[in-house]
């Protein structure tokens, strides 16, 4: 079998093994939802994450992870996790066990597990510092909106192509200080605001189906580990996602250049952050707008999964029954 061939192979079977990590992971988050103890739910939810990754058939090295190897002891950038693979391929790991600690410590909506699984070398590699992003929904023309343009510029280019007003469009922002100028703007411009605590990656999500979540635009400054995770869903679902690394100071600097990132002004679209095939998974922990939170009942756990891949497009719902709980101890 070629190595393409069997990436492949790989790439099919893995699509519901890595629901079943983002699963698990999210019923451990959920057991500590609306607890106020946000240590405890990133640390719950990274041990399952790594139990679960461990398990599977696979040699994979965390590209997108918790943080450098000094600041987290697992799931850091560089560790090799997996049961090894059958083909002798190596694959890169992007992993966010907890998006929206905070969320998830609160019961807020939209906080997620995510994980996605690409071929060696296909992400970019970003250290935990700030970008700034702005993305769309599927099918309208490359570089419709840009980060370079106002955001009165962008949206009206996005009404113009929806055929609607300004007014009719609403934008998803991560409610910080540091965007008052730019929600200033958005309203000016005559838009309707969707301000969100936490959680840019499902933020950025909202946007592949604006019928559904009601949001059309997302904009403004978020972790850059998450812009990556963002890309990959959009990668698969579709949507436009356009990024800039933001590196004020020079430790931020240095942390980017040890990741061998060399241009600070580049703008990264979709492709720049994520090639070649990927698979990305995410299970809703508590409700949200796109995927429901974790149930726990007497017979059951129940779980809400969104599978996706990038060179198919395929994308599936999947609504999970876990009759054995004690699968999840
Ligand atoms: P955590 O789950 O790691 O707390 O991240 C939540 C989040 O809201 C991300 O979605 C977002 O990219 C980032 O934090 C924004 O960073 P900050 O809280 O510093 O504004």
């Amino acid at each position: 079998m070629s190595d393409a061939a069997a990436r492949t192979e790989l790439d099919r079977a893995l699509a519901l093994d890595i629901v079943r990590v983002t699963e698990a992971t999210a019923v451990a988050a959920a057991r500590w939802r609306g607890r106020g103890d946000e240590a405890a739910v990133d640390k719950a939810a990274a041990a399952v994450m790594y139990r679960e990754i461990a398990r599977l058939p696979i040699e994979g090295v965390v590209v997108v992870g918790e943080g450098e190897e000094e600041e987290s002891p697992i799931l850091y950038i560089g560790e090799t996790i997996g049961a090894g693979s059958p083909a002798g391929i190596t694959l890169d790991l992007a992993v966010d066990p907890i998006e929206g600690a905070t969320l998830c410590a609160k019961a807020l909506p939209n906080a997620l597990s995510v994980f996605a699984v690409a071929e060696h070398g296909s992400f970019l590699k970003v250290p935990a510092i700030y970008m700034d992003k702005i993305a769309i929904g599927p099918g309208y023309p490359d570089g419709l909106v840009d980060l370079d343009a106002s955001p009165e510029e962008n949206l009206k280019a996005l009404a113009h192509a929806k055929g609607v007003t300004v007014s009719e469009l609403t934008v998803c922002i991560l409610d910080r200080p540091r965007h008052g100028k730019l929600i200033e703007d958005v309203r000016a411009a005559g838009a309707a605001l969707r301000l969100i605590g936490d959680g840019d990656i499902a933020g950025v999500i909202h946007v592949a189906d604006p019928h559904e979540t009601g949001i059309d635009m997302y904009l403004g400054t978020g972790g850059a580990p998450e812009g990556v995770l963002a890309a990959a869903a959009l990668a698969c679902i579709g949507g436009q996602l356009q990024g800039r690394l933001l590196a004020p100071n020079a430790e931020d600097r240095l942390r980017a250049k040890a990741a061998g990132i060399t241009e600070f002004d580049r703008k990264y679209a979709i492709d720049d952050m994520v090639s070649g095939d990927l698979s990305f998974a995410a299970t809703g922990i508590t409700d949200g707008s796109f995927l429901g939170g974790v149930r726990f009942t007497k017979d059951a756990v129940f779980t809400q999964s969104v599978v996706m891949r990038a060179s198919t497009r395929t994308v599936r719902w999947i609504k999970t029954v876990h009759p054995d709980a004690s699968k999840f101890a």
